[in-house]
């Protein structure tokens, strides 16, 4: 009999992977913080699959809120008012910062990424846009050409006029400082960009309040406010990509509450319907709303405020409400950050662990004096990070590593014991990093 895997291979192209190389392990099954696979075996979902699972697998009041509105009506045109689409509006008005008042919806990340650049270079009528190396926003056209990370060079020209900068990675500082005494170089660093770049035609800075797939950069407290304060001096519009920061992922609703910075334009997705079914949206302020009043927005997808994913959304943020999921990211965040600091004590192949809320990445380096990473930036695995992927699901647990990071993003309704159960295996399996050394 022909498995699942055989069918895969046969017809399905696999994202971001060179297809020849795919495994093809079969996942059944999913409950709160675990899946399992055809055969029965289980793992401890430490990465929220692609950080977006942020309560858990399979939420019977979620699924219930699916089924019912399933029920009623799958689709409406975008151009009806949906209660759905109301409700969950509504939802994120309420729980966004400040005066983030209206949202359009999309399919995911890098549609409300795109439709962000659309709205900025409308409402400003400027046309170029900031965004950051190291950062990742989506990988339509538009987002990708945000993105600085090397997913972008591969499918290059993208769109114009985006101007990058270096963001804030204080482990590895690009400009070779040391915190608190830098001046905070990477935030004036942006401002003397904009100055060459000519601010009368800058639209919008791009930033991820905590930068997610590149390392978990939690920014100095300063960066944030001090780019707010950039983006008004010349009239630039601050958008926060909070794909992956928001809903409770840093402990906080939205990660720019970190640090009390209210943008002027927010997208966001993955949490929003925690992965049930594909959802992204851009909030925008009260100013950038009322323009749009009485001009055209020149947006739209067929799909934009899909009744189904609206439901599954609206649920969502009421099962974060009522099961207090954003004071849980941080409570267990305190003891995610206490225990990895512990064992950055005990291992020399740890060279910084970065955390905010359930939100963490632990760097591994061959020597703590040079800082040489275990294995290259962007380039292939010598080996010993594949061993440690390895090593962790065969003790029953699933994480994300990247080149020489390893990252640790739970459902933020993950309780003590798990949190524990994932942080002792993790333990044992850096053992084979410090062998290395
Ligand atoms: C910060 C950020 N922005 C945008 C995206 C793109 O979202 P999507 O994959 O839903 O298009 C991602 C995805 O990981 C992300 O982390």
């Amino acid at each position: 009999m022909t498995t699942i895997g055989e069918l895969e291979r046969k017809y399905v192209l696999r994202s971001w992977s060179v297809q020849g190389k795919n495994k093809y392990e079969e996942i059944v099954g999913g409950e709160g913080c675990w899946f399992w696979n055809r055969e029965g075996k289980k793992y401890l979902d430490f990465s929220s699959q692609l950080v977006n699972i942020n309560i858990g697998h399979q939420h019977p009041k979620i699924i219930a809120a699916l089924k019912e509105q399933a029920d009623k009506l799958c689709y409406i045109t975008p151009n009806y008012a949906s209660e759905p689409r109301a409700k969950l509006a509504e939802l994120v008005a309420r729980h966004t910062p400040g005066d983030l008042v209206k949202t359009l919806f999309t399919l995911g990340g890098a549609e409300a990424n795109d439709n962000a650049i659309k709205i900025a270079r409308a409402y400003t009528g400027r046309f170029k846009v900031i965004s950051r190396y190291r950062s990742y926003h989506g990988a339509t056209y538009g987002a990708i050409t945000l993105t600085g990370d090397p997913r972008r060079p591969p499918v290059e020209p993208g769109i114009p006029g985006v101007v990058r900068v270096f963001e804030p990675y204080c482990y590895r500082c690009s400009f070779g400082q040391t915190y608190p005494g830098c001046g905070l170089e990477c935030a004036e660093h942006v401002r003397e960009v904009i100055l060459y770049e000519d601010p009368n035609s800058i639209a919008a800075f791009f930033v991820e309040p905590v930068t997610g797939t590149n390392g978990v950069f939690v920014p100095p407290k300063e960066y944030l406010p001090r780019i707010r304060e950039i983006c008004d001096e010349f009239g630039i519009l601050m958008v926060a990509d909070e794909v992956m920061t928001g809903w409770g992922r840093t402990g906080k609703w939205f990660g720019v509450d970190n640090w009390n910075v209210i943008p002027d334009m927010m997208t966001m997705a993955k949490g929003i319907t925690q992965g049930y079914v594909p959802l992204g949206a851009v909030v925008v302020n009260e100013k950038i709303a009322k323009h749009f009043d009485d001009h055209m927005l020149w947006c739209g997808l067929t799909y934009s405020g899909h009744p189904l994913a609206c439901a599954t959304g609206a649920a969502t943020v009421q099962v974060y409400e009522e099961e207090n999921l954003i004071e849980n990211s941080a409570a267990m965040g305190v003891k995610l950050k206490k225990r990895l600091e512990e064992m950055k004590e005990k291992h020399p192949s740890i060279g910084e662990v970065r955390s905010i809320g359930l939100f963490a990445a632990i760097e591994l380096v061959k020597d703590r004096e040079t800082k040489e990473p275990l294995a290259p930036w962007n380039g292939p695995d010598p080996g010993i990070i594949g061993n440690i992927s390895a090593c962790l699901k065969e003790k029953g647990v699933y994480a994300y590593l990247r080149w020489n990071y390893i990252f640790i993003a739970p459902p933020i309704a993950i309780n003590e014991e798990e949190l524990k159960f994932g942080l002792d295996v993790l333990d044992q399996c850096l053992e084979l990093a410090d062998k290395e050394l």
